[in-house]
This record gives structure tokens, sequence and C-alpha cells, in this order.
């Protein structure tokens, strides 16, 4: 099978929403390569995300996330899962967007407790206060960003895995912003 090649499928949304098992779905339907901009982070540091920002701080993670966009600007024909905050800097969303289209998984708040509820991998997550609240509360604040960062909003909420990398691979291709050569749907 021949892939276009030219562009990325960049997944953006929050914490728990499935960016990192739907997007290896899609890189495994598509046949092409996953990157997870947290693993790249977390293997170049040595350490987990929470021990970067237990011993060097947010805004140092932040600043490999903004190298990270830099590179990812130059690469091609890869499924891209970012960390939830990426749409924090908007410089990181110019950079993913040179080479790619932007897909949003929306996700409810009640569904993104249930994915994380016991997972305690993301330290913004962790403080003393509601797990749930707070998954809220960020939500509300991040949700206009990711909506007008996004390319498309694939609502995820009632998907199972599978469903949901079929369905960001079939609106990608109806969009016509990626596509497999010598296949027609
Ligand atoms: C973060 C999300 C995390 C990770 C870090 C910060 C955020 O990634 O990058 O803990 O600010 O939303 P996931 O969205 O993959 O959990």
């Amino acid at each position: 099978m021949v892939i276009n090649r030219k562009h990325n499928i960049v997944l953006i949304g929050f914490m728990g929403c499935g960016k990192t098992s739907i997007g290896k779905r899609i890189a495994a339907n598509f046949e092409i390569d996953f990157i997870d901009t947290d693993v790249e982070i977390s293997e170049y540091c040595g350490k987990s995300i929470n021990r970067i920002f237990e011993d060097d701080g947010e805004a140092y993670f932040r600043k490999l996330e903004r190298n990270i966009c830099k590179y990812l600007a130059t690469v091609s024909g890869k499924v891209i899962a970012t960390g939830g905050g990426i749409i924090k800097d908007f410089s990181n969303i110019e950079n993913l967007k040179i080479n790619g289209s932007v897909v949003y998984l929306k996700s409810h708040p009640d569904k993104i407790y249930r994915n994380i509820k016991t997972d305690n991998s993301r330290p913004l997550l962790n403080t003393c206060g509601n797990k749930f609240e707070l998954i809220k509360t960020m939500l509300e604040e991040r949700k206009p960003f990711y909506e007008a960062y996004a390319d498309l909003v694939t609502d995820v909420t009632e998907m199972r895995l599978e469903e949901s990398a079929w369905q960001v691979g079939r609106e990608l291709r109806r969009l016509g912003l990626f596509y497999e050569k010598n296949k027609s749907y």
C-alpha cells in the first residue's frame, strides 16, 4: 500500500481521552509510524513525566515539548500523539500544522475520569483536590483551544478504541486531509 506521506496525523485532546491508544491503532491501520511526544520527552530525560515535573519543573517540561514540536515540523507520514497541554503554547500548534492535520479527540469529563481515576502518572492531576472537579475545570479552560486549533473534531466519548481509530481515518479521508494512494473509498 502506498501512503501519501506528505502529512502527519496529529492528535490533541485532554489527558486520558485516548490519544496514545487511538493513535497506535490509527498508525497500525495506515501502516505508518507512531510517535508520542511524552514518550520522546521521557526517553530524552531518562525519567518519567512525574519525575521531570518534580525534579525540573513544568517550565522545563514545556520547553522540551516546544523543542519536539519544532522537530515534528520536519517529519512526515507519522501519527503523533501529543500531551494534553500542547495547546498551551500556540507555536507548538503552528509547528505541528506545518506538516500535519490536527485532530481533536473530544471526550466527556465522565469518560476521561473513568479512564484515568486510578492512574497517577499525570503530575497536574496528582493534587490532593477532587480529581473529577479538576478534570472538569481544566477541560473547560482548554476546550476552546482544542476546538480552535483542530482541523477535525472527533467525539470519541461513546466509541471503543478500534471504532475511534477507524472514524478518525474515515473523516480525514473524507476531508481530503490524509489518504492512501491507489485505494478508493
Ligand atoms: C499534560 C498532559 C500529559 C503530559 C503532562 C502534562 C497536560 O500528557 O504531557 O503530564 O498538561 O495536560 P497526556 O495528555 O498524554 O496525559
